[in-house]
Formats: C-alpha cells, structure tokens, sequence
C-alpha cells in the first residue's frame, strides 16, 4: 500500500496572505483525514512564508493519521522537532531562502551529519526518512547514516515524464530496488500529480509514501478538497 500524505504548505500560503486564520489549518488536516488522506505533511522554512513553526505544536496535537515534518535540519527545526515528535521527520538540504527543494542528500559528502541528527531524532521515537535524489551511491550511504526511509525527489521525473516516462523514471526503480534489499523504505515526493503518479507507482517497488502538495491543491480548486483526494488515492490502489 502507498500511503497519501497531503502537503499543506500551499494552504498556509493562503492563510499567510491575509494575515488571519483562513484558511485554518487545523480545519484542513480534519477535511483531508476524513476525504481518506493517509498522512498530513507540513514543510516549514526558515522565512515561514507558508508553514511557520508554531503550526507544529497545534497540528501535532490533531493530526490522526500520520505526521509529517520535513524540512534543513537547522537548530531551530530540530529543537522543534524533538519537542513535538512526529511519527515521521524528513530531512531536506534545501537552502534557506529556496523557492523549492530542488535536491536531495549526499550522504557521503554529509554522512557525519547526518548520522548525527538521524541519531537525535531516533532517540525520540522518531521515524527518519531523507530526501535523495535516485543515485544508488545516494541510498548505501542513507543505510550507512542510519534512515529508516528514504524520500526520493521526483521533480526530474516530473519533467521528463511528459516527453519520456520510461526514461524518466529508470534511476527510480533502480534505486528503489536496491533500498528494498537494504532494508530502506521509500517514499517519493514534489511535483507528482493526477498524470505521473500511477505511472511513478507502477514502476518503483514498494512505495510506501507519497508526499503531494502543490498539484493536489491546485487540483482541489476546480474539483473540490474531497474529490481531489479521493482521485490522488484512486491512482495508488
Ligand atoms: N517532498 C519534499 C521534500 C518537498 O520539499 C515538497 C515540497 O514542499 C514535496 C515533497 C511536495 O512537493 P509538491 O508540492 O510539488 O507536491
């Protein structure tokens, strides 16, 4: 089974535009776990421009499925990570004031570090999974740094996928099946949508976990919030 995690961060883009409480996040995560969303994703960045910090500790509290905080492990994300613990923390190298994460790891480059922090959030309970880029160098190295998961960044797919699928989503299921052997779980985000992301499934084995949100809530202004799940989930069966 893949499991749906929805991105809510384009939601608090929204929110954040008009300085008030609407929409209200808190609302959001209970439509999306009633509309049959697995998971609740939230990714805030050092600028907060859509998810801010002290979100956390209130959608900590509500979430019933599973909670997902990705982000840079800088200070201040860790400290609030640790002390609101998800059942899931992603980590993500992506600049402060990046319009998007664009990559992911390299955990050799970055294997101290990384041990180190994975072995912080662990202590805690916490299931750690780390955004890479399909590289199989890429996932020895998570196994060595001690990931429970790996997230793979699927914004090249995305691309590419419109003009060449097969080619698009090759490095994929390679890495994939390597994190299976090593005993990594995989998950996969950014950019995955209502046309690439049965293909995506098909094709890497034992996908536990998308992470969407920009298409989904794009999605959900012409077909509704409920709708729009429910699509996402009907492409994962
Ligand atoms: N995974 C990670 C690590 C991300 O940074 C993002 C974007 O915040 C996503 C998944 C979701 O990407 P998208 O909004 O394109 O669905």
């Amino acid at each position: 089974m893949t499991r749906l995690s929805v991105n809510l961060n384009k939601v608090a883009l929204i929110r954040n535009s008009r300085g008030e409480n609407l929409p209200d996040l808190v609302q959001v995560v209970k439509d999306c776990e009633s509309f049959g969303a697995q998971g609740i994703t939230l990714h805030p960045r050092p600028d907060e421009r859509h998810a801010r910090y002290s979100d956390i500790p209130q959608l900590r509290e509500i979430v019933t499925t599973e909670f997902n905080i990705e982000g840079n492990p800088n200070p201040r994300f860790l400290e609030l990570v640790l002390n609101n613990p998800p059942h899931q923390c992603t980590l993500v190298p992506d600049d402060p004031d990046a319009l998007t994460s664009s990559e992911g790891w390299n955990t050799i480059k970055y294997h101290d570090f990384l041990t180190e922090t994975i072995a912080k959030l662990k202590e805690k309970g916490i299931r750690v999974s780390i955004f890479l880029d399909p590289e199989e160098r890429f996932v020895e190295g998570a196994k060595k740094v001690g990931a429970d998961r790996i997230e793979f960044y699927t914004g090249h797919f995305a691309k590419e996928f419109k003009t060449n699928p097969e080619n698009a989503v090759r490095s994929h299921s390679v890495a994939a099946k390597l994190a299976n052997e090593l005993g990594l779980g995989v998950n996969a985000g950014h950019d995955l949508n209502l046309e690439n992301l049965k293909f995506y499934k098909d094709h890497v084995e034992g996908l536990l976990e998308v992470s969407i949100g920009h298409a989904l809530i794009s999605d959900a202004l012409y077909y509704g919030l409920e709708n729009t799940i429910q699509m996402y989930l009907s492409k994962l069966k």
